[in-house]
């Protein structure tokens, strides 16, 4: 019975290690602050966890260069530390997926200091993307990294090499036979450890269209997500996931891996998902959607029909550490609240990032010099990039650094979080932090497809199983349909339904 995949309607829960919980002092989360803090997840009522890279890295993005991706960098633990949240974690019976970044290494991973020193035509070479000048002083090609500038950089010996992120970040070559075999090595040391899942890091990156061609105009990556692009969604990148599948299948425990991938349409982006790839593919469709109900209606029939048509499950996501959190992005703690109560009423699986539970606004106002991601130096200071959903979570009222650290130090300073502390919030019935709790119990009884329900415009209402959902996306209170109320995102004064107000009915 497939509905028995535990991923397939589980609600998981993204921890940007670096800012959940610093165990030692020193200002920046770890994985003992992390096997801490494992009890709240637990009583939060999530199902899994999923872990942004905590491997060996000279952290220029975050992590997401990764220098040895079988150890755990002195910044986070060690590799018994690992063990030891792993173990806590599979006590409470929350899952764990990691994630993995076959795209690009650190450029401090041996592979590259290798291949720098090996010269032009090597063999070490052969494992990035090295090429000469199109023409003399000129790169191989036009494409542009998504961080901003061009996607090459050229080495002291006159060669270029490929990074469609940082310059500290090779894109890897994935026709060389070595670079396959070692993620599937590096997939088996995870999985031997015991992790129950990967988080695929630009599934659909890695392969490039032969040759290489230029895209041929500017501001590439403005247009991502609907043009075609010779570095991203190439057909080839589907043999890597059927090799990776079946070591997947080949362990016990239901073991899974869910995309990061941008594909131009929703039927292409199911194809990282038919039955012999990954098992679930983030939706970036609804994360991106405006608050209308034409638009998330429309986007959740695409995502529902095309998932679907490979028999996977739909995956929801409102936040995560690359995007400004929602209650910013919609500009309203109350259209938070009432997105939250449709994302958690949808069928599949939900993806919640750390702090959304608490309401979290993005933090607008970092002070230049403490910003950290590439994209705010690539891009001049022009874009101010996603440190401001990254700032270290508020846990305690009161303490310094709002009890992230034992010393008070933080890694991003905190703007005053006093009231959004999940201290301030734990047993406050109208806080965001009871909704998210509740819903996260409740969501568990849903079960089956979602049929949609007669109602005005800009209304979304639905049933699930035994449940309704009803949301109000127009700018006066609609009539409250018949039946009991189970949950609403805020009050349902007179029997009406408020604007930007959920609710679940029976
Ligand atoms: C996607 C990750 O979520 C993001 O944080 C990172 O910068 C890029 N991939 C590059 O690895």
């Amino acid at each position: 019975m497939p509905s028995s995949h535990w991923w397939r309607t589980a609600a998981i829960y993204e921890i940007y290690v670096r800012s959940f919980a610093d165990g030692n002092g020193d200002g920046e989360g770890d994985l003992i602050g992390l096997r801490e803090r494992l009890p709240y997840l637990r009583e939060l009522g999530v199902d899994a966890i999923w872990l942004t890279p905590f491997y060996r890295s000279p952290m220029v993005d975050g992590g997401y260069d990764v220098a040895d991706y079988r150890d755990v960098d002195p910044l986070f633990g060690t590799l018994a530390d690992f063990d030891a949240m792993l173990a806590a974690a599979h006590a409470l019976d929350i899952r764990v997926i990691v994630d993995i970044v076959p795209n690009h290494t650190s450029s401090q991973h041996a592979w590259f200091a290798e291949a720098l020193a090996a010269g032009p035509g090597s063999l070490a070479r052969d494992r990035y993307i090295f090429r000469p000048s199109s023409s003399p002083g000129e790169p191989p090609n036009d494409w542009e990294s998504i961080f901003g500038g061009r996607a090459w950089t050229r080495t002291p010996d006159g060669e270029w090499y490929l990074h469609l992120f940082d310059p500290g970040q090779p894109d890897l070559n994935w026709d060389n036979a070595d670079v396959r075999a070692e993620f599937e090595s590096v997939l088996r040391f995870w999985l031997d450890r015991g992790v129950d899942g990967f988080r695929v890091d630009v599934a659909h990156g890695m392969v490039k269209a032969a040759g290489l061609p230029s895209v041929g105009h500017p501001q590439q990556i403005g247009l991502l997500g609907r043009e075609p692009l010779p570095y991203f969604d190439q057909d080839g990148v589907h043999e890597i996931y059927r090799a990776w599948r079946k070591i997947l299948d080949s362990y016990p425990g239901d073991r899974m891996a869910v995309a990061e991938a941008w594909a131009s349409t929703p039927l292409r982006l199911a194809r990282y998902v038919a039955p012999d790839e990954l098992h679930q593919a983030f939706n970036f469709d609804f994360l991106a959607a405006p608050w209308s109900a034409a638009e998330l209606r429309s986007t959740i029939d695409a995502c529902v029909e095309a998932a679907d048509s490979v028999g996977a499950p739909t995956t929801w996501v409102l936040s995560n550490h690359d995007k400004a959190r929602h209650v910013t992005r919609f500009g309203s703690p109350e259209i938070a609240r009432a997105a939250a109560l449709l994302m958690l009423a949808l069928p599949g699986a939900a993806y919640l990032y750390q702090g959304e539970e608490l309401g979290l606004p993005e933090v607008l106002d970092l002070p230049d010099d403490a910003r950290q991601d590439p994209v705010w130096h690539r891009s001049g200071g022009t874009d101010p990039g996603r440190d401001g959903c990254r700032v270290p979570l508020p846990w305690t009222a009161g303490e310094p650094a709002y009890g992230f650290s034992t010393t008070g130090r933080s890694w991003l300073p905190q703007p005053d979080w006093s009231s959004f502390a999940a201290s301030a919030q734990q047993d406050v019935p109208s806080s965001f932090h009871s909704l998210y709790r509740e819903a996260l119990r409740l969501r568990r009884t849903f079960t089956g497809p979602l049929t949609w329900q007669e109602s005005p415009a800009d209304v979304l209402d639905f049933m699930r199983g035994g449940v309704r959902c009803v949301v109000n996306l127009s700018g006066a209170a609609v009539p409250l349909p018949l039946g009991s109320v189970v949950l609403a995102s805020g009050d349902l004064p007179d029997g009406t339904l408020p604007p930007d107000t959920a609710v679940w009915l029976h």
